[in-house]
């Protein structure tokens, strides 16, 4: 059949409308609703309010305030001392910067492993300090967390494979599920993530078909790192895709951009300014009238 012919004032509409919902901000229902029109889901760690401010700008789906934060931000060789406090600390600042994107906290170790009341409470903390959803690694040994919290309406991403909780049991940071039987316990995990309530479902560093497994069998979108490209969305931590992370940095990381060396040089371009008197200039100084305003 050919469509009725547009009037210019509904295609202004139409634009409108996709502007409106480019804008409009992005719940968890919006992840599932992804999945089922094919849209892939971008996502990506974020810990402080001027990153969230950029990356919203850019579009992303999902902000991560993940406790990779205690490698990235804080120097620690592991995830482990990173505190309930850290990530409420960082959620909060990280909500503060964002319009568009979903905010998901990461529960960082001991948060929930230790009694069901106690995740309920902690990720309870995360929610009022302005997260939509939270984040906890593990399969059939959490699920009635992951079914109590979403009892007391706190949306749970689940997060399979390589468990960086478990660094110390895995016996470092490696692929997982490359065995038949290890990678069925990871597929069955999946499925009982789903029927406790987890929305989504992080896939890390395991085989790209036992991601393709995984993610045709679920009706809730997984999002790979270091999975292959068949999950329904990708997450990075942001400093390894930025440049920023001057570590080593895992093998399956694209790195977009070198902010790492763009802020060398511009400190020893600074520095090299200070240093033979060229800044800062006479005209810059306060007592000046342009200068009195301060932010401007
Ligand atoms: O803490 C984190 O950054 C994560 C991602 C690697 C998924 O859990």
């Amino acid at each position: 059949m050919v469509p009725a012919l547009t009037q210019p004032g509904e295609l202004l509409c139409e634009h409108r409308g996709e502007m409106a919902e480019a804008a409009r901000q992005i719940r968890v229902r919006d992840l599932k609703e992804k999945k089922r029109r094919g849209e892939k889901i971008a996502m990506l760690t974020v810990y402080d309010a001027t990153m969230a401010r950029l990356l919203d700008r850019a579009g992303i789906d999902v902000f991560l305030v993940g406790d990779s934060l205690g490698m990235v931000i804080q120097g620690h060789e592991t995830t482990l001392p990173v505190t309930l406090e850290a990530i409420l600390h960082h959620t909060e600042a990280v909500t503060r910067g964002t319009k568009r994107a979903l905010v998901v906290a990461d529960m960082p170790f001991l948060s929930y492993q230790v009694s069901v009341p106690e995740a309920v409470r902690n990720a309870g903390r995360l929610i009022q300090g302005g997260a939509a959803a939270v984040k906890l690694e593990g399969g059939r040994p959490i699920l009635e967390v992951v079914e109590r919290l979403v009892d007391a309406g706190i949306p749970v991403m689940g997060h399979l494979g390589l468990l960086p909780q478990h660094v110390h049991e895995l016996s470092g940071y490696r692929m997982q599920a490359r065995e038949p039987r290890e990678a069925e316990r990871l597929i069955e995990d999946a499925r009982m993530l789903e029927t406790a309530g987890a929305f989504s479902l992080v896939l890390e560093s395991i085989p790209a078909d036992v991601a393709k497994t995984v993610t045709g069998v679920l009706s809730i979108p997984t999002i790979g790192i270091g999975a292959g490209p068949y999950c329904d969305g990708q997450v990075l931590v942001s400093y390894d895709a930025f440049g920023l992370n001057v570590d080593s940095v895992p093998p399956f990381v694209r790195q977009y951009a070198d902010l790492g060396e763009l802020m060398v040089e511009a400190a020893r371009a600074y520095a090299e300014d200070v240093r033979q008197g060229k800044f800062p200039p006479l005209e810059c100084h306060a007592s000046t009238p342009a200068a009195s305003d301060m932010r401007k």
